[in-house]
């Protein structure tokens, strides 16, 4: 981490600059600065907080109130925590606490939807087998706990060590905004729950079942972009399952019953080598889609497309859509050398103008993370860049996304004091 003077007068001059918040096993909370000088990139600590716990393992950005949500994964101690900063004032400023169940991991905000001021965020806990739910007031930052759900199974799973009991991982919320799904590692399961339209209640239902011994962790949905502004019916939508045990991603019809359930139809199971096997000790991580990129950035990329090599593109010709590709990180391959594992990356079907020439979830490579156990990643709100969490590493990597639907190359990286657990891009308030 280098901090020149020059780069402190052009990062103040605050011109393609963004902020990047990255957790770490250390207990710290960092704002990072990412700003171009001359040609490169540079990624700059600006300012630290250990206020969220000694274990941070997730982070919940909400730009648009100038907040971030910090959990406290709480290893070796019975409770977690959850907490909420400021980020207004340049630091991060501690603003409400609680005390959780045991071991959370990830979360996500949702709102009642016939009462969109009460908000929510619902969390996965681990180690304490649980969902919670929390009503949380996003103007100020606090919140109070609402509900709490917690799992039992029978006996374990066909992967004892990790299948001792139900570990829910993962919080995604569906594109109607009716639903919260909790992909459960321990259980084989995605537990499903319906949010009460008036009260934000959220009450359990059947739940979609995965192989035994899969280890679901993480999903995400994908909208056709024609849907986006009729997410009520989210015609078309699908749901994309990363299970870590087994280094699977499944992809899912999703459809709306009419007495208030979710249908799923599996359509895709493919590994996340694409095909191969995985290297033994390989563990799946995180999933997500290429946002779309802005579209005054079509044309001057154009250009950049031509130069590219046309082997990595299914559509000839045809100026890649985004909300196109699907990738997954893999933690401890060592694909590209000791200590630098991939991320593969999956085009997939849609209804999106040029994306017709794929019907199937089709490998399209893996791509260096550029360190160790890349636990989760996120892409820029622009859609140019992707900013890895490095758990092995101690680093942040940010690593260019191309016109072509594949990663381009390292613009920065910095190391942390600690095991990075999650990275997460500053959206301006
Ligand atoms: C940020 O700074 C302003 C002005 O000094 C102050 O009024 C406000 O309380 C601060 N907010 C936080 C969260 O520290
Ligand atoms: C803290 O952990 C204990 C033991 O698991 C649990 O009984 C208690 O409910 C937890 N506290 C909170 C606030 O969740
Ligand atoms: C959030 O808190 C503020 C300040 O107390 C209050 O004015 C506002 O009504 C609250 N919002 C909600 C949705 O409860
Ligand atoms: C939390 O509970 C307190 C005390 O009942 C209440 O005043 C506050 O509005 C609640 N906040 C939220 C976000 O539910
Ligand atoms: C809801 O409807 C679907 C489709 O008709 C059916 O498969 C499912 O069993 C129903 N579920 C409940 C809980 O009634
Ligand atoms: C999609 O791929 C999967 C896995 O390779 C295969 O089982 C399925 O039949 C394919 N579906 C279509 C519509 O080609
Ligand atoms: C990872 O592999 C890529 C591609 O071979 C290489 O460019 C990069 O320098 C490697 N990084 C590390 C940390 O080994």
């Amino acid at each position: 981490m280098r901090f020149s003077p020059l780069f402190s007068l052009l990062f103040s001059s605050a011109s393609l600059a963004s902020q990047l918040y990255a957790a770490s096993y250390d207990g710290k909370v960092t704002e990072l600065g990412l700003s171009k000088s001359g040609q490169g990139y540079h990624l700059n600590v600006l300012s630290q907080t250990d206020n969220c716990g000694p274990s941070p393992s997730w982070l919940m950005p909400d730009g648009e109130n100038g907040m971030i949500y910090c959990l406290d994964e709480g290893i070796d101690s019975p409770n977690g925590t959850l907490t909420s900063f400021s980020t207004l004032n340049g630091t991060l400023a501690k603003i409400d606490q609680l005390k959780t169940i045991a071991g959370p991991v990830a979360s996500a905000f949702y709102s009642a939807a016939h009462a969109p001021e009460r908000q929510f965020l619902v969390i996965a806990h681990y180690s304490g087998s649980a969902v919670t739910s929390y009503s949380v007031n996003r103007t100020t930052g606090t919140f109070n706990l609402s509900q709490t759900f917690t799992f039992a199974i029978p006996k374990p799973g066909p992967v004892p060590d990790r299948q001792d009991a139900p570990h829910p991982h993962g919080v995604v919320v569906d594109p109607t905004g009716h639903f919260v799904l909790v992909p459960d590692l321990g259980a084989d399961l995605v537990r499903i729950f319906r949010i009460n339209e008036r009260t934000g209640k959220l009450s359990e239902q059947r739940p979609l079942v995965t192989p035994p011994g899969s280890g679901p962790r993480h999903g995400v949905f994908w909208l056709p972009q024609a849907q986006e502004t009729n997410r009520a019916q989210a015609q078309g939508s699908k749901f994309y399952l990363v299970s870590e045990l087994d280094n699977m991603v499944s992809g899912y019809d999703v459809t709306y019953a009419q007495n208030g359930t979710m249908l799923f139809s599996q359509f895709y199971q493919g590994s996340t080598y694409g095909g191969a096997a995985a290297p033994s000790g390989s563990k799946a991580a995180e999933i997500a889609i290429a946002v779309r990129l802005a579209c005054f950035l079509l044309l001057p990329l154009r250009i950049k497309q031509k130069q590219s090599k046309a082997k990595a593109n299914p559509c000839p010709g045809s100026l890649q859509p985004s909300n196109d590709r699907l990738l997954v990180s893999n933690r401890g391959d060592d694909t590209f050398g000791a200590g630098n594992d991939s991320i593969a990356v999956f085009s997939i079907p849609g209804s999106d103008a040029t994306s017709t020439c794929s019907r199937n979830v089709s490998f399209t490579g893996l791509y260096p993370s550029h360190g160790s156990f890349p636990r989760h990643f996120e892409f820029s709100p622009d859609g140019t860049m992707v900013a890895i969490a490095l758990q092995n590493s101690h680093s942040v990597a940010v690593v260019a996304w191309e016109r072509n639907g594949g990663f381009g190359s390292l613009l920065a990286q910095a190391e942390l004091g600690g095991e990075v657990t999650a990275v997460v891009w500053g959206v301006d308030a």
